[in-house]
């Protein structure tokens, strides 16, 4: 074969010719996603816009730096593509400052901390079975063995923030930052008097909203923006983007040195098809639907926690204010993982989680987190949380009186006709 012919296939061979056992996977895969019920809180469905943007060749190009400033050539296209993700994110959140390239929200996190600390400062974040998250100071983290990392928890009667007890224990540990939000924690979290508590002890305030991102954007959460020093997100989620990370401030203070933290401190190259893909989001986050989708995602995760809640599983904070229902399965008598086996069973995908207090082994959590970013995404409502939520109770209630049969054959096919 001549040269010219391979260039020719490289370029013009689908998938399904060059590599069959990955396209069947992704077929698979994509069939999943359409046949199951997807109730991981931390995913969504990105529009086919953000798609296309994601599989563009605009993905072959290699740049370091920022726009105007790169140390590779022909990256006009690309710096474009950033500005626009740039200034859409600063338009979004009403921020001064936006870096959109961080690979993921735990780089944007790490790149935070990069600009702001020194080895072996002391962090305080929200513990991990409360709802933290592992990179903010997790002892398998790399931000564990990094820094002083402490944390504070929730009321064990009412599974909510305790500000009084979060500034006592601020101004014990004197953190050099303290680290707002994180993966399971469904109520409104106050950023302004997390913020009044690191004043009061001379921290910097992060805020990583990366579950809750597109629920500030779209004007049903308060805004951390005005609070924290430092915010950083993903773009999947609520926000419905691709896979990444953003870092956002209110004034451009840290601006130079978190630049520097995200290239060269702690990445390399950016991602340009991401960053392209992350404009497209949030330029969808920016029309007006979006803020009608962020109202419905709230309005169905409170119905689902509702109709659970009647049916005598107890949740988690006594609701939700947020996309994300954590329920407490000891109320049902099973653990987290039987909960998530059970739901399996019927095509309804959720994940096992701790709750507040629950011991660090992950087969012994009580927890399940359900998120309804997706579904609201396929145009779930009301009617269709009725459904999802009572065939939720009734497995769980099943699976709890170890029988599941008959409950599981009348979810299979009510699942299936949603
Ligand atoms: C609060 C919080 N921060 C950061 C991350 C990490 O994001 P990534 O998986 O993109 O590293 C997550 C992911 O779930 C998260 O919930």
């Amino acid at each position: 074969m001549r040269d010219g012919d391979n260039a020719a296939a490289h370029n013009s061979r689908s998938l399904a010719e060059t590599d069959p056992p990955v396209r069947e996977a992704l077929d698979k895969e994509a069939r999943r996603q359409r046949t199951e019920i997807e109730l991981i809180a931390s995913e969504n469905i990105m529009s086919r816009a953000v798609r296309e943007a994601l599989g563009h060749e605009i993905g072959n190009k290699t740049l370091e730096g920022y726009p105007g400033n790169r140390f590779h050539g022909g990256g006009e296209q690309v710096d474009v593509v950033e500005r626009l993700a740039v200034e859409r994110a600063r338009e979004l959140f009403g921020a001064a400052f936006a870096n959109v390239q961080p690979h993921s929200g735990t780089q944007a996190n790490q790149a935070v901390f990069f600009a702001l600390l020194r080895p072996g400062d002391r962090i305080l974040s929200l513990d991990l079975a409360a709802g933290g998250h592992l990179s903010h100071g997790a002892a398998a983290n790399l931000s564990g063995r990094w820094f002083e990392a402490h944390h504070y928890g929730v009321d064990r009667a009412t599974g909510l923030l305790d500000y009084d007890e979060i500034e006592a224990c601020a101004r014990e540990v004197r953190p050099s930052l303290l680290i707002g939000g994180g993966s399971a924690y469904p109520r409104a979290i106050d950023f302004e008097r997390m913020a009044g508590i690191a004043r009061a002890v001379e921290a910097r305030l992060l805020v990583d909203m990366a579950h809750i991102a597109g629920l500030v954007a779209g004007g049903v959460h308060g805004s951390p923006l005005p609070h924290a020093d430092m915010v950083t997100c993903t773009t999947t989620k609520t926000l419905r983007g691709p896979r990444g990370g953003v870092i956002l401030a209110r004034s451009e203070e840290f601006a130079k040195r978190v630049q520097s933290a995200v290239f060269p401190g702690v990445q390399g190259s950016l991602h340009p098809n991401v960053v392209a893909a992350k404009a497209v989001c949030l330029g969808e986050a920016l029309r007006p639907e979006f803020r009608d989708y962020a109202r419905r995602v709230v309005g169905n995760a409170r119905r689902l926690a509702a109709v659970i809640a009647d049916r005598g599983v107890r949740i988690v904070a006594g609701g939700t204010d947020t996309h994300m229902v954590l329920l407490d399965l000891s109320s049902v008598g099973i653990v987290g993982r039987q909960a998530e086996t059970a739901l399996a069973r019927a095509g309804i995908t959720s994940n096992s989680n701790p709750i507040p207090f629950d011991p660090r082994s992950p087969s012994k959590w009580t927890g399940l987190r359900l998120g309804v970013s997706a579904v609201t995404t396929r145009g779930f409502g009301a009617a269709e949380m009725e459904v999802l939520g009572e065939c939720i109770a009734d497995l769980l209630l099943a699976e709890g009186r170890s029988a599941p049969g008959q409950a599981l054959e009348r979810a299979r096919a009510r699942i299936a006709s949603l």
